[in-house]
């Protein structure tokens, strides 16, 4: 079976080919980065003009490299939503042509069910396991119960923490995506050096909170007397990436008790989003994990930020359940994993 995925939900321009036998086969991601940089942040309508420009040359490459035609394929899978609506129509478009025009199967895909299934591409991981999702516009806990049926315990009330490591870094002029900048430049920090807050820790229950986290920093960053110098940046972002480490520990740990109740065989926490490409939060994780006799699954860097692949074999487990939709899809901006799960409150919640 070989399913084509695409993916245009955010700033990723990318398209892959992906088979049963978890091969990828090939993997095109071209980022946004430098149409975005000049505005510190991604901007939808460039965005969407800049998928538009470029879709169908990666869905061409990715086609030459894996040396298959269109007519080869059992399936053409795209991200559905949740996401920026006018990237996920350019996606979705796109592919239903392809599919209707030879006659394939189409599969609209869950952004985040593809981020979650990522594992058991790249280690082939059964279900049930326990899913810290942490991305730019996510940071839940699932449990994945199977393709299609995840159990939220927890989500942010506020900000997602991949929002959070992107705001500290222009608040400190680190530049954009934030993430990778701020987790290079703690390298050189002192986590210790600024006393920050743990949003939600010791608290019941598994929800998040970033928003006080970020003021925090922000208040820190402000106090700077002149510019910050490099030590002085390197240790708030240190003391940072400490301080969201903690939290994210704090209710995974929680998650984990919960999980061992309901499933006392599951054996594996996984963290997926592109949050995960994070080596510090890897190795916090992976002590949490191995002290509850789990063992922690993180894709490699590459499948943990936007890409096509895990898009593609989100359509390799749908099409093998049987699983596809119809030509009448309708793009989503919103759409949960688990619908049942209710809103969280925002209000009267301090960091
Ligand atoms: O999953 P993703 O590629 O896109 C979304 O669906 O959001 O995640 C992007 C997010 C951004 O907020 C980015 O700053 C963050 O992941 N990120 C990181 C790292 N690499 C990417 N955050 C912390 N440390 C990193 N190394
Ligand atoms: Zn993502």
């Amino acid at each position: 079976m070989i399913v084509l995925g695409i993916e245009t939900s955010c700033d990723e321009t990318a398209a892959a080919v992906v088979d049963d036998q978890r091969h990828i086969r090939a993997s095109i991601v071209l980022s946004q980065l430098d149409e975005h940089r000049p505005f510190g942040g991604i901007v939808p309508e460039v965005a969407a003009r800049a998928h538009l420009a470029h879709l169908d040359g990666v869905i061409g490459q990715a086609m030459a490299t894996a040396a298959v035609s269109f007519s080869d394929l059992d399936g053409v899978a795209v991200t559905g939503g949740p996401g920026l609506i006018g990237g996920v129509i350019v996606g979705v478009m796109t592919a239903k042509a392809i599919a209707a025009v030879h006659d394939r199967p189409f599969l609209a895909v869950n952004h985040l069910e593809a981020h979650a299934l990522t594992p058991r591409l790249t280690d082939a991981i059964d279900f049930p396991y326990l899913l810290l999702l942490v991305s730019g516009g996510h940071c839940q806990l699932l449990v994945v119960e199977g393709v299609g049926r995840y159990r939220r315990l927890g989500t942010t009330i506020d900000d997602a923490v991949g929002e959070a490591f992107d705001k500290v870094a222009k608040m400190l002029d680190l530049g954009y995506p934030g993430g990778p900048a701020v987790e290079r430049a703690a390298l050189d920090g002192d986590p210790a050096r600024f006393d920050l807050p743990r949003p939600m820790r010791g608290r019941p229950g598994c929800h998040f909170s970033f928003s006080g986290l970020k003021t925090a920093v922000k208040h820190r960053a402000d106090a700077f007397a002149g510019r910050p110098n490099r030590q002085d940046i390197a240790d708030l972002c240190a003391s940072f990436q400490a301080a969201a480490a903690d939290a994210l520990v704090d209710r995974t740990r929680n998650a984990l008790k919960l999980m061992g109740e309901e499933y006392p065989h599951a054996t594996r926490l996984v963290v997926a989003g592109g949050v995960a490409a994070n080596q510090a939060l890897r190795e916090r994780l992976a002590a949490l994990a191995g002290a509850d006799g789990y063992r922690l699954v993180a894709p490699p860097l590459d499948l943990c930020t936007d890409n096509g692949a895990m898009i593609a074999w989100a359509g390799v487990e749908r099409l093998a359940l049987g699983l596809v939709d119809t030509l009448d899809f309708a793009p989503r901006p919103r759409w949960p994993l688990d619908p049942a799960a209710p809103a969280v409150a925002f209000a009267g919640v301090k960091a």
